[in-house]
Order: structure tokens, then C-alpha cells, then sequence
């Protein structure tokens, strides 16, 4: 039976300011390394050969604060989805860098973490979703190989380890190509003796090899962040091909054969699971494929979070992808918190979880017990979505993201090193008047006795406001002289400032505008035709998934078949009924703009 999903919670800030919980100084106390055991200590006689007991790579003082500076940006809340518990703690999408998405959350609130990351197989390989944050990540990843990856996810981990709880335990799912690096990176973040379980996850598609023995199986490391393991080993059906003497092996039953008339020489027993998990991998007839190949199953993330968790924990995954973590943990009763780079991974995980909770897999608990799904912004931001924020909001997200400290007063709505702040209009439309560069010229002037210098931050200014701005520039009395610096928001100006602290951050700090989208429709065979081909990305990127809901009641869940189309302009379908229908489509491009669009057809 599927429920009715209710409209929006209001109940949260459209915008909040989730500040680091470690600062610069502190981190260097708060992360600490653990530490190792007589195992590693290596006699002085050996001189100089490499310790595994020394720091991970890239460790420096205050952890990796030195490699990737912290920086304050605030976070910007895209949509709350309620499904009638407004009580409890939200689940939470992040899209953003997951480094400073986990420094912004607090510290021992975890219970399990999972994490997929890309698995220095190639660049090509690892790229899913195409979109620009995605491509520049795994540009930035394989520029300098292998040190550069294992010092990129170490300075992860270490996040990953203070947000654990004490009792909590991380799973790291990776493959050959780097696995014998991490763990050993690993033993020296969490600790050699904190080190659980290698989880060899054997499937069997794709080809085989004669030249070798074909490479069937990933590696998923396991770690406790502190005190004894207590991991839920579940007993599980095991075939044998014959009858075993001694050993583990529980309730042997012989299996009967039909058409023989008797025993099959094979057995069943009970054993208690050990770390080689035979569990099919996702291909493209499984029910929940969703169209890409690093797509991880929901059965192998349903054994580790059944055995590594309790119903109402939180279980995260930071590399999240198509959602397949927060999909089972929501179908599990956890809680959940998922976080990707891409735009794409972040709508595919968001229309899967809403599939889910209308499908008849979701129902195992009451809709009205779900809490609520909110999906936010670090980093890149929404301009057009900026609009839902009351005046009041859009102005101090606007001071923040530009590294100054609200004010709330009537004539300046914040500062930067002592310089004031004025933003105007949220709506674009909207440009800053000759008024208004006046009226804080004036306010500066009466204020302001040496220093007379502000800084007006807008979407767009008018010709005459630029003109007041130059004539007040160029007043000959000293006493008159007033510097406005106009910053247009979002512009490199704008951002310079957190730039200059790490090249990177040019990446990661960007405004986006929705896609403009042009759609025809047309009937072929009685089957529908929606083509999107004249649509434009606005930030100068290209569209690359296309999105459609072809029974909108609201709330936008993508159909079956319709979550993930990368690069397809023209959607086809034909509707099981005849009549008048409401429809919707979301549009992405490479550049984290997105657009929903709601039609009538008949
Ligand atoms: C191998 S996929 C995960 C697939 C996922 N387990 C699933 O079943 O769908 C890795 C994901 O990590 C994301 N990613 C890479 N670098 C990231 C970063 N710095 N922050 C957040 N996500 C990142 C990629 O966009 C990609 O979606």
C-alpha cells in the first residue's frame, strides 16, 4: 500500500550557520592519533627503514588543517520533505565536499559510518554522475597518484573518526588497487588494535579472465573506534557438497533430490558467518538499478548495517552516490546521513528514499514515524532557491558567505574587518539604486571618523547607483570622501577572499542558477515525446540528467525508470490510462543547476 506523502515542514530555518565544531587551534587536541601497541616498535638497530607506527600521510600539525585550511561557509537548506513526523531529527542529504560538510557536524554523533570512495581504479572509471564537482574532484585526485589519494581520504577519515561515537565502527569499502594501502594508513588513524574485519565481498558478474584468475571480490575494511567489537554475526544457510565430519557446521540437512527420488549427496547447514560474503553484485535486471556501475548492493549494505547497528541510530555514508546507504538504513529504521559532491548523486539518493517510502518496501514503518528528509548546501549555492529566505536570512547568509559578521540594524547588515556591510535585495531583479549607495554613504559619513570606506554586496547595481559610488569617490573635500566598493554576489570578487586561502576552495564555493528549460511536447504511437533539446545550462555547463515524475500529487518522486538519464534530452512515455495528467520534470546540469518543471498533459 503506498502513503500519501504530506506537504513541507516549515518548521526549520531556511538557512543556518552550522559552525565548526573544531576550530584550527583545537583540532590538534580534538584529532588525536592512538597509540600503538609493542607490535610497532621498531629496534633502533634497523635505523631508518619506514615505521608503520609514524603519522599518516599528509598528517601535520592540527591534522590536515594545513593541507585543507578550515573555512567558514555557511550552509544553505534546499528543501525540507516531511512525511508527518515533525519531531524527531531530521535525516540529512548533504550536497558538498564531504571534508567540510563533516567538519561543520559535531563531534561522537555517529554510530556507523559506510563509505564507498572512488577506488583509485582511473579516473574514467570512478566517474558516475559526469558533473563539474565530480570531474574536478577526481581530477585533483589523480593528479599526483597514489600519495595524493591516500593523503585526499585520509584527511577524511580522520573527520570520519571524530565523529564516531566511541561504540561506533567504521566500514571502508575499496578494491585491490589501494586496499593494502589503506589499511595500513587506517591502523594508524584508528589503531592497529581497533582493526575488526577484511570483508571480502565475492560476487561473480562481468567477464573472466584466462590470464589470470579473474578479480571477483572487493575488500570492505572494518574498525571499532574504540573498546571490544560486539558486531551482530547472524547464522546463515551454507550448501555443502558433502557431509562434513566435524566443525562449525549446525542442523545438517541433507538436500532431497526431485527427480532422483532421494538424497542429492549435497547438504545445508547452519554456520555463523564469516568474513567472505557471497552476495550478487547490482546489474542491469536487478529491481533496484539504477544505471550506473559503481552502484553497491542493497543486500551487502543490509548485512553491515544489521550487524553494526540498532534501530534509531545514525548511519552515515559520505560518499553516498545513488543513495544506497540511506536507502537501506531508512528501510532499516535507522537514521541516516548521506552527503555526495555531485548535484546529480544528490537528487538520484533524494528521488530513490522518496520512491522508497512509497513503495510497499518502505511501509514496514508507519509513514507518520519517518522523520522528515532535509537536503542541504555547502559550498555551492542555490541563487534562485536564495529567494525562499526571509529578508532578514538572505542578508546574513550573503555577509557570511562573504567572511563578514552579521549586524542587524537598520542601515548596515554587517562587518569585515571593521569595514561595514550592506547587501542588497535578495531578488535579482532588483538592483541597488543611487538611493541607497547614498543613504550608506551618508550613514558611513555620520559614523565612521577615519576610516570611511563600505562594502555594498548585490545581485546587480544601476547605472546611476555606480555613477553616485565614482562621485563620492572623487568629492575634492576630505571630509566629504566616501569608498564604496560595489561586489557583485557570486563573482570571483565576491569569494576572492576565501580563494586566496587554498586554490581549491575554487572549486568548492560557487553560486548556481537554475537551467533555463525549454520543453516540447509531441505524441508518436500513442506514446508520449518530451524533448528538452532547446534547454540551456545558465552556468555555462551543459544539461546532463533529465528527471520526470509522470504522477506529480506535490511532491516531485521520480518514476520508475526515470531517477537517473545521463545525457538524454528526449524522454519518452505512455500512460497506462487515458485522461488528464499531471507531470513533472527536474533538470540538471554539469554545473549543480536545477530546475522543476510541472505540466498538464492529456
Ligand atoms: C563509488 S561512488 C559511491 C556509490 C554508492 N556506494 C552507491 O551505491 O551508489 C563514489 C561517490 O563519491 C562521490 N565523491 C567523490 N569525492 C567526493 C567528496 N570529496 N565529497 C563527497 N562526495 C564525493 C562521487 O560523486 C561518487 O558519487
Amino acid at each position: 500500500m503506498a502513503h500519501e506523502l504530506s506537504d513541507d515542514s516549515e518548521s526549520t530555518k531556511l538557512i543556518d550557520y552550522i559552525e565548526e565544531t573544531v576550530s584550527d587551534e583545537e583540532e590538534s587536541e580534538t584529532i588525536s592519533l592512538p597509540d600503538q601497541g609493542a607490535f610497532f616498535k621498531m629496534p633502533k638497530r634497523f635505523g631508518t627503514i619506514p615505521d608503520v607506527s609514524e603519522t599518516p600521510l599528509g598528517w601535520g600539525k592540527g591534522g590536515y588543517a594545513h593541507l585543507y585550511p578550515y573555512v567558514k561557509l555557511p550552509m544553505q537548506r534546499l528543501e525540507t520533505i516531511s512525511f508527518g513526523n515533525n519531531n524527531g531529527e531530521p535525516n540529512k542529504l548533504y550536497w558538498g565536499d564531504n571534508l567540510h560538510v563533516m567538519r561543520a557536524l559535531p563531534s561522537e554523533s555517529i554510530d556507523l559510518i559506510y563509505i564507498d570512495p572512488p577506488f583509485f581504479s582511473g579516473k574514467k572509471y570512478n566517474m558516475i554522475f559526469q558533473d563539474r564537482n565530480e570531474v574536478i574532484t577526481f581530477e585533483d585526485i589523480w593528479e599526483g597518484g597514489l600519495p595524493t589519494y591516500l593523503v585526499w581520504l585520509n584527511a577524511r577519515l580522520v573527520e570520519m573518526k571524530r565523529l564516531l561515537k566511541p561504540t561506533g565502527y567504521i566500514f571502508v569499502h575499496l578494491d585491490w588497487h589501494a586496499v593494502h594501502y589503506v589499511k595500513t594508513e587506517m591502523d594508524k588513524i584508528f589503531g592497529y588494535k581497533n582493526f575488526v574485519n577484511e570483508i571480502i565481498w565475492h560476487y561473480f558478474m562481468g567477464g573472466k579472465s584466462k590470464d589470470r584468475f579473474a578479480r571477483k571480490h572487493d575488500n570492505i575494511l572494518v574498525y571499532i573506534k574504540s573498546g571490544k567489537p560486539k558486531l551482530k554475526v547472524e547464522e546463515h544457510d551454507r550448501i555443502l557438497i558433502k557431509k562434513p565430519s566435524l566443525g562449525s557446521h549446525k542442523d545438517i540437512k541433507p538436500i532431497l533430490c526431485k527427480t532422483c527420488n532421494g538424497e542429492s549427496g549435497i547438504y545445508l547447514s547452519k554456520v555463523l558467518m564469516d568474513d567472505v560474503w557471497d552476495i550478487p553484485g547490482v546489474f542491469n535486471m536487478s529491481d533496484e538499478y539504477l544505471g550506473y556501475h559503481t552502484q553497491k548492493s542493497e543486500a551487502l549494505l543490509e548485512r553491515i548495517i544489521k550487524a553494526s547497528s540498532n534501530e534509531g541510530d545514525v548511519v552515515a555514508d559520505f560518499f553516498c552516490g545513488g543513495g544506497t546507504t540511506p536507502a537501506v538504513a531508512q528501510k532499516l529504521g535507522r537514521r541516516w546521513i548521506a552527503c555526495d559532491i555531485s548535484r546529480i548523486a544528490i537528487e538520484v539518493t533524494k528521488g530513490r528514499i522518496l520512491r522508497l517510502l512509497k513503495s510497499e518496501k518502505g511501509t514496514q514503518f508507519s509513514l507518520s514515524e519517518v522523520p522528515n528528509m532535509e537536503v542541504w548546501s555547502w559550498g555551492f549555492y542555490d541563487a534562485e532557491k536564495l529567494q525562499d529566505a526571509t529578508d532578514e536570512e538572505f542578508k546574513e547568509f550573503i555577509v557570511r558567505a562573504y567572511g563578514g559578521r552579521p549586524i542587524t540594524s537598520r542601515y548596515v547588515n554587517g562587518s569585515k574587518n571593521g569595514i561595514p556591510i550592506l547587501v542588497g535585495d535578495k531578488d535579482p531583479k532588483k538592483p541597488i539604486t543611487k538611493k541607497e549607495v547614498l543613504e550608506f554613504a551618508k550613514y558611513i559619513q555620520e559614523n565612521y571618523q577615519l576610516n570611511k570606506t563600505g562594502t555594498i554586496l548585490a545581485w546587480g547595481f544601476s547605472d546611476s547607483a555606480i555613477k553616485a559610488r565614482e562621485a563620492l569617490a572623487n568629492t575634492g573635500s576630505e571630509i566629504d570622501f566616501v569608498k564604496i566598493k560595489t561586489v557583485r554576489i557570486g563573482t570571483y570578487e565576491f569569494m576572492e577572499d576565501v580563494i586566496t586561502k587554498n586554490k581549491d576552495y575554487k572549486k568548492i564555493f560557487r553560486f548556481v542558477l537554475p537551467p533555463e528549460v525549454v520543453l516540447h511536447i509531441s505524441k508518436e504511437n500513442g506514446e508520449f515525446v518530451f524533448d528538452f533539446s532547446d534547454s540551456t545550462s545558465l552556468n555555462n555547463g551543459k544539461i546532463i540528467n533529465i528527471q520526470a515524475d509522470f504522477d506529480f500529487d506535490g511532491k516531485f518522486t521520480p518514476s520508475e525508470g526515470y531517477i537517473f538519464n545521463p545525457n538524454t534530452m528526449i524522454l519518452r512515455y505512455r500512460f497506462k490510462t487515458v485522461g488528464k495528467k499531471r507531470i513533472a520534470f527536474k533538470i540538471e546540469d554539469d554545473q549543480g543547476g536545477e530546475k522543476l518543471i510541472v505540466k498538464e498533459v492529456e
